[in-house]
């Protein structure tokens, strides 16, 4: 018996398939219940005593072997079948995710789109900022509140009472972007600058400390008004909806003058009333008015031969309103079960 083992043994160790077929013929005639393994063992009760430690360890380590051959011949079958077709075999089982853009590149994206096809161009300007270029330039009174510690983040201040030129902060609106490209270019600027803001405020589904604005610029002669008027209605339906009405308040900023605060049509109702617009029928979007001659003459820009228009939006809520999001605090999360369900827009 030990020598038909030790045959068997040498038979399949040099045991080779073509086909599947083969490897079937090779499962019958060892591993089936009717095949030489299984004999094998029916034999082996008839051993005797003195030799079932010998004939055993054989026994078993044939039946292993015929195992491990089988596997073996039936993964190197399967590799030939499948890369036959061309298939990349060292491809995962599952496709990687292709991910999104981020809601907020979206809705920036979207912005640039629509102002660049009506002329403006897009500047950027440095996150740490001077009060020069956040404040002074742009009309703040010394005293001014905005220029806060509680409202913004200073890196260095020279001096406690008033701010000095030389105070280094990070910016807290992207109107400073303004201030510059007026120092830089002549007009006619037509402009936009979306970047990064900070404010020292308690992180809460409506306030985050870091968020995102979009500062648009116009200056030429005569520029009017009106035309403020007609290039935010275009921008609200462009981004909206076609449908979308706008409603400009009084307001005041110390940058522009007159100023006005823009409201669209609630995006839930149409307008009729809901708890989105709490009833109003109007949702709150930007900020915007003629460019205060202070501002110009601060940027050598003469007042009297040019006017100007600017306004400033935050992109975190024009997409809350577009997407129906209510909690500022999702974009900032990289939470993926929020993120892919922006994976269709562009
Ligand atoms: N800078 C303002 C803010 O952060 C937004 C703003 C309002 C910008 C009116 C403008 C403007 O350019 O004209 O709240």
């Amino acid at each position: 018996m030990i020598q038909n083992i030790t045959d068997l043994l040498n038979e399949v160790s040099f045991f080779s398939v073509k086909d599947s077929e083969e490897l079937e013929l090779f499962r019958l005639k060892y591993l089936s219940k009717k095949g030489l393994l299984s004999d094998l063992f029916e034999e082996f009760k008839n051993v005797p005593a003195s030799q079932k430690k010998e004939v055993g360890q054989k026994l078993n380590l044939l039946k292993q072997n015929a195992l491990e051959k089988y596997n073996s011949l039936k993964t190197d079958l399967q590799n030939k079948e499948v890369s036959a077709d061309g298939t990349d075999l060292t491809r995962p089982s599952f496709p990687y995710s292709t991910g999104s853009r981020h809601p907020i590149s979206i809705v920036r994206n979207e912005l640039i789109d629509i102002f660049t096809r009506i002329g403006f161009t897009v500047s950027e300007g440095p996150e740490i900022e001077d009060d020069d270029h956040v404040f002074t330039k742009l009309n703040f009174a010394p005293e001014h509140p905005a220029r806060d510690m509680q409202d913004t983040f200073y890196i260095s201040r020279i001096s406690s009472e008033d701010s000095s030129p030389e105070d280094i902060l990070l910016r807290t609106h992207t109107s400073s972007v303004q201030v510059r490209v007026m120092q830089n270019q002549k007009p006619p600027i037509r402009t936009i600058s979306p970047g990064r803001v900070f404010r020292n405020e308690a992180i809460s589904a409506r306030a985050h400390c870091i968020f995102h604005q979009v500062e648009g610029l116009y200056i030429d002669e005569n520029v009017s008004f009106a035309d403020l008027k007609q290039t935010l209605l275009f921008f609200a339906r462009e981004l909206f909806g076609k449908d979308t009405d706008i409603r400009l308040r009084p307001s005041y900023f110390p940058f522009t003058e007159p100023s006005a605060e823009m409201d669209v049509s609630c995006t839930i109702c149409s307008g009729k009333g809901c708890k989105v617009c709490k009833y109003t029928g109007w949702l709150e979007i930007l900020g915007c008015g003629m460019v205060h001659p202070n501002v110009l003459e601060a940027c050598n820009i003469d007042s009297k031969k040019y006017t100007g228009f600017a306004f400033g939006m935050g992109i975190e809520r024009a997409a809350m309103l577009k997407y129906g999001v209510n909690d500022l605090r999702l974009y900032f999360e990289n939470d993926l079960r929020f993120l892919d369900q922006f994976k269709t827009a562009f």
